[in-house]
């Protein structure tokens, strides 16, 4: 029988937010708000995607947390996302979080993000229905 599938992401400002419900409507995945929500207890055969902004060149630390509290079998399936103004450098981290847990990280994604660090200025209109496109697209090679 085919796993479940869990999108567990952290949103300062809401972009990583709506990247994470097209991706989890795209292939009928469980939404986890780390911020928010209890950690879902991951069975060997689900596949997980992790998401964050980047704040400072970094994930945010509630992510940074989630992460080392989640507990994870061996060799799991997962892909990170994530909105960014300048530059996506929280997944490198992500990954390599991921990996030393023992993930098997097979795709990443990312697209821009409404950066209210310079008041909204930068990457307005982002993530646009192009990008939520793209997103949805990534989640099922991921899956499929
Ligand atoms: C406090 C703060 C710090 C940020 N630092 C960075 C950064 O270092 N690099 C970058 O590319 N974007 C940076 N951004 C832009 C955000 O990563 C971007 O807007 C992202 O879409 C936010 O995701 P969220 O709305 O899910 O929180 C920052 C935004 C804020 C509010």
């Amino acid at each position: 029988m085919a796993g479940k599938v869990y999108v567990l992401y952290a949103s300062l400002t809401g972009n990583t937010r709506k990247v994470a419900k097209a991706i989890a409507e795209a292939v009928g995945a469980t939404l986890v708000d780390v911020r928010r929500d209890p950690l879902p207890k991951v069975e060997p055969g689900d596949v997980i995607f992790v998401g964050d902004g980047v704040y400072g060149w970094r994930p945010s630390r509630a992510m940074r947390r989630a992460l080392s509290a989640l507990a994870l079998p061996k060799g799991i399936k997962a892909a990170v996302f994530g909105t960014y103004g300048g530059k996506p450098s929280q997944l490198a981290v992500l990954e390599k979080i991921l990996r030393e847990k023992g993930a098997e990280v097979v795709d990443r994604f990312s697209c821009m993000g409404r950066d209210w660090f310079f008041l909204g200025l930068i990457g307005r209109g982002r993530p646009s229905e192009e990008d939520l496109r793209a997103a949805r697209e990534f989640a099922k090679k991921v899956v499929g």
